[in-house]
């Protein structure tokens, strides 16, 4: 759930990485989540433009929420690819396991304090997370819009989500 501070954060549209209608899955609450997810990037970048102890747990702790809400996200729409039987499926979760992989990789770097850039960390979160919405995450939107038009989309999928299931 989008929270209200994110709202605010987008709206201000003052951040690294902005919500932009195009990324629109045409689904509100995958595009709220989306929206958080750029929220946490804009975060992230926020802490990388300190360089000072506290803005370091700062990013420790935004990153660990950041892999948290990237699971609850992805989890939420295997869950919906699942209901509607969507064929792309396996690709898509192979795409959101190695991202998942990757991300801890990284916050175990930073724990380390070894071979970890925040600034580029957070160029890879923002290409990877738009790139992956405009692409695999518009193949099953699409999916959605022709099972909807042929009359074969049982709405209540639509609003799937792990935790209210
Ligand atoms: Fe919105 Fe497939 O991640």
């Amino acid at each position: 759930m989008l929270t209200g501070q994110a709202v605010r954060a987008i709206s201000q549209d003052n951040g690294f990485v902005h919500w932009d209608s195009r990324y629109s899955v045409g689904i509100p609450l995958i595009d709220d989540q989306h929206k958080e997810l750029i929220r946490l990037t804009n975060e992230l970048y926020e802490c990388c433009l300190l360089n000072d102890t506290a803005a370091k747990a700062a990013f420790m702790l935004t990153i660990k929420h950041t892999v948290t809400y990237v699971k609850y996200h992805f989890s939420a729409e295997e869950k919906l690819m699942q209901n509607i039987q969507f064929p792309g499926l396996a690709e898509h979760k192979k795409e959101h396991d190695a991202f998942v992989v990757q991300v801890l990789k990284e916050a175990k770097s930073f724990e380390s304090g070894k071979q970890f850039v925040p600034n580029q960390f957070v160029h890879f979160l923002k290409d990877w997370t738009l790139s992956h919405i405009g692409v695999m995450d518009k193949k099953y939107a699409e999916y959605i819009r022709s099972l909807k038009k042929q009359g074969l989309l049982d709405k209540t999928v639509l609003s799937a989500s792990p935790v209210n299931q």
